[in-house]
């Protein structure tokens, strides 16, 4: 069996734990933590050391881990120290400005590159973290005239005209873009400015982007 078969068979056993549970007699929170070990593993080897290749992504932090265990589900005081823990890692940008420059924040929206990783075609290492873009068109509608964009966020079109740019909203957009997990433990959506895939100043202008009367987001 290739790799990547044995990986798939390893990941559906690691998601079934009810099966496996259930047929020792015992209730578990999550997967079984053997098979889980073993998926990562097999993920680990899949991916082969190389220019590009960050493999210090595949450690998960607490967070990540605390997640899996729930499948994204984690009980109340669990979600409470996710969001406290995360909320920790916020950063601001020098001089405390949250609104930066909308024209460089729609380049960045739409940019892709950024930490890709895999055999085909990784980012560069100059272009792993910082330098690049945060793909929220793979996940977020934002610009109205954008045709191409992903459903797995709710649309952020007209976020600024909808909601306002009042000091809070302003907070609220960056911290939520620089880290989601410090509002929603387990969010689909990565932790930006934590991970060091965008940088404060960066947030900052995706900010404006969202938020400023005068992008094409609120027209
Ligand atoms: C992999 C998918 C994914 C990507 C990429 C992504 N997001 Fe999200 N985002 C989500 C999901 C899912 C939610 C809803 C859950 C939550 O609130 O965490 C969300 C929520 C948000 C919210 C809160 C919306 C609200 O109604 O309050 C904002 C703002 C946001 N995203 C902005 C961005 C920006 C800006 C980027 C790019 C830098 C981005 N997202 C990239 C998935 C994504």
């Amino acid at each position: 069996m290739d790799a990547l078969k044995t990986a798939t068979l390893a990941l559906a056993l690691a998601l079934t734990p009810a099966a496996h549970a259930a047929g020792k007699g015992k209730t578990q929170a999550g997967p079984d933590p053997k098979i889980q070990a073993l998926a990562a593993k097999f993920i680990e080897q899949s991916f082969l050391p190389g220019e590009g290749q960050d493999l210090s992504r595949l450690q998960q932090d607490d967070t990540l881990k605390a997640c899996n265990q729930y499948r994204d589900q984690p009980p109340e005081k669990v979600a409470a120290e996710i969001n406290a823990r995360e909320r920790a890692t916020i950063k601001y940008p020098e001089g405390g400005k949250l609104m930066g420059d909308w024209k460089n924040g729609e380049k960045l929206y739409a940019a892709g590159f950024g930490m890709r990783i895999g055999r085909i075609e990784p980012d560069r290492p100059e272009r792993q973290k910082g330098g690049n873009g945060g793909n929220c068109y793979a996940c977020h509608a934002a610009d109205p005239k954008e045709v191409a964009f992903g459903t797995i966020g709710p649309s952020l079109m007209h976020y600024g005209k909808l909601r306002g740019a009042s000091e809070e909203m302003v907070k609220y957009t960056y911290e939520k873009i620089y880290n989601p997990q410090a509002y929603t433990a387990c969010s689909q959506m990565p932790r930006m400015g934590h991970n060091g895939i965008l940088r404060p100043e960066q947030i900052a202008d995706i900010v404006a982007y969202l938020l400023s009367p005068e992008s094409p987001v609120n027209k």
